[in-house]
């Protein structure tokens, strides 16, 4: 199903991106493959979520002669993954913004009722005044992403956007019902989630295929 872009859902539809989710998608993929393309499709996203950064002038001395240039106008970032799948779109996003700051939150699917279980969290202390990065690869309820905005905002957080690779319809809906200033990048909307609350076609288990775990 095609998910009209909007102001607060950023499909990521870029040829390179699409092609890599597709190998990403395949079961024949291997572990190893896996977590490069997810670490790939993590960066490609950053760049994307990135773009509404603002800039400052600065002269640089070329060579040849004095350059008017153009830099990031110095911005506290941090990225916050959600435990365990988000660990692997971490190190993409470090490649473009390599002074984040890196804050976790541990949390799981209960695999009946399908309700996540917050069992850990670290940020940096200063987190409030950061722009904030949440990474996790799947959004399917939308319960584990609601959990960590609640969480964040509680922490004071107000610059808030949200990465995944493949998300189900039901999640968006969710998330953005939840939070009305949230921003939602996707490489994908795909069709529906099952009956396990598994998003169909997706990927399967994220974190078991990043870590080899089934
Ligand atoms: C997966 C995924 C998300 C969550 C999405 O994690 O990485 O965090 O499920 O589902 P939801 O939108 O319905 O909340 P899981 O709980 O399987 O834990 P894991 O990352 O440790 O495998
Ligand atoms: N978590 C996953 O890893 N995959 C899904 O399809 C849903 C939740």
């Amino acid at each position: 199903m095609a998910f009209e872009n909007n102001d607060r859902v950023i499909v990521v539809d870029h040829p390179m991106v699409q092609h890599k989710l597709a190998i990403l998608r395949d079961k024949t993929t291997s572990s190893k493959q896996f977590r490069e393309l997810v670490r790939e499709l993590a960066m490609f996203e950053a760049y994307e979520a990135t773009r509404d950064l603002p800039l400052e002038e600065v002269v640089v001395e070329t060579p040849v002669a004095e350059a008017t240039c153009s830099i990031i106008k110095g911005r506290k970032m941090a990225i916050v993954p959600i435990l365990r799948a988000g660990l692997g779109m971490v190190e993409g996003v470090l490649d473009l913004i390599p002074a984040a700051r890196v804050g976790h939150l541990g949390m799981y699917r209960d695999e009946e009722t399908h309700i996540p279980h917050e069992y850990y969290a670290k940020m940096p202390e200063d987190i409030a005044e950061r722009d904030v990065l949440v990474v996790d690869p799947m959004l399917a309820t939308g319960g584990s992403l609601v959990a960590a905005i609640e969480y964040l905002r509680k922490q004071g957080v107000k610059n808030l956007k949200l990465m995944v690779l493949v998300a189900a319809p039901e999640g968006v809906k969710t998330v953005l019902e939840a939070d009305p200033d949230v921003v939602l990048y996707t490489c994908a909307v795909d069709e529906r989630l099952n009956d396990a609350a598994y998003i169909v076609p997706g990927l399967g288990d994220a974190g078991d295929r990043i870590f080899g775990t089934k």
